[in-house]
């Protein structure tokens, strides 16, 4: 991943935005808030761009603005090359069929009142000519990666666990081969015990089929093992990119520190101190002055106070704070 323009990329945004207008109350102007600001990445087909952050952060705003449920408000947006502001309808409608989505709770994607085999069947109705039979051995193949039982193709999905609920969302999304997959919290609201089998599944599905993978937590460790690259997100703003490796054995922003000192390790290195980040994420209608962060951050000076700091180029990732080579030498 690179912010330069690589010619494959099966993904590409640039310096994505979208903020919502919000009420206040009668008689008051509405007040805006930006919900994404400024978002640029590149995904290659076969890796895993990982974004993580708080609530509220602007996780799903980014996954809305990448599957094309939502339009940014402004930036651009390409899917394997082609642009995204400015298709026609027929376009975007293909351009749909390419990045697929799984969300946090698989209900919301899966029909209560259909069988799961005609859910899984219902995109190669739509999307390809192909005939009953040949839907069928497509679903039933695809079942069986996914690790799910014949018999299971006349199942209703209140007839399968959270877990098997999550590959039949997946399975869904795969159907017809897209080139991005966008995974909001996929695995947060499964059981522990479970979250790494279906995790494992999301990268056989990966490995075989190459899709480019777009995957969000709130929780760094989540991410670690899938993950080739990461995008630390703090309201709305990227505030740290890079490869994986790099960021997970030296992360330079204050917050990926902190978010890396919250999550427990089985052998803590004792020579790494402990970040802890004190008070609320900042409320988004009234957004801290100059860096998102500054409130928090036991770093911060007046310069932070003042002053928006961009990403830039350091260590083999880029990341947005002032102080960043001070408080890392
Ligand atoms: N439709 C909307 N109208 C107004 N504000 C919105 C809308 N959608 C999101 N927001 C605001 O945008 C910000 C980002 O929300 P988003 O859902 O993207 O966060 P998130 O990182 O996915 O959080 P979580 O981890 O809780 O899912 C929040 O302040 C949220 O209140
Ligand atoms: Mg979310």
């Amino acid at each position: 991943m690179s912010t330069a323009a690589t010619t494959n990329a099966v993904l590409s945004a640039r310096d994505l935005t979208r903020h919502y207008a919000v009420s206040r109350g009668l008689f008051k102007p509405h007040a805006n808030v930006q919900a994404l600001n400024g978002v640029s990445f590149e995904l290659q087909a076969g890796k895993t761009l990982a974004v993580v952050g708080e609530s509220g952060c602007g996780k799903s705003t980014l996954a809305r603005a990448l599957t094309l449920i939502e339009e940014p408000s402004s930036g651009s947006l390409q899917i394997a090359g082609q642009e995204v502001t400015g298709a026609s309808k027929s376009q975007r409608k293909q351009l749909r069929r390419d990045v697929q989505m799984v969300f946090q709770s698989p209900f919301a994607s899966l029909n209560p009142r259909q069988k799961i085999g005609d859910q899984l069947g219902e995109p190669l109705l739509i999307n390809t000519p192909l005939s009953r039979v040949e839907r069928r051995e497509r679903v039933q193949a695809m079942m069986q990666q996914v690790g799910l039982r014949p018999e299971h193709y006349q199942r209703y999905p209140h007839m399968f666990s959270g877990g098997q609920r999550q590959r039949i969302a997946l399975a869904r999304a795969m159907m017809l081969n897209p080139k991005v997959l966008v995974a909001d919290e996929p695995t947060s609201a499964l059981d522990v015990s479970i979250q790494a089998q279906v995790l494992n599944l999301f990268m056989d599905l990966q490995e075989q089929f190459n899709t480019g993978y777009v995957f969000i937590s709130h929780n760094l460790s989540v991410v670690r093992h899938v993950a080739d690259d990461v995008l630390v997100m703090y309201l709305g703003r990227p505030v740290e990119m890079g490869p994986s490796e790099r960021i997970y054995a030296r992360p330079l922003h204050p917050y990926t520190q902190a978010l890396l000192s919250a999550t427990p390790t089985i052998h803590p290195d004792p020579a790494k101190p402990k970040i802890k980040i004190s008070g609320e994420l900042p409320n988004p209608l009234d957004p801290p002055s100059g860096c998102a962060f500054h409130q928090r951050c036991p770093y911060a000076n007046e310069r932070c106070h003042g002053e928006v700091p961009q990403l830039r180029l350091l260590d083999a990732r880029q990341v947005a704070c002032h102080h960043a080579e001070r408080i890392n030498s």
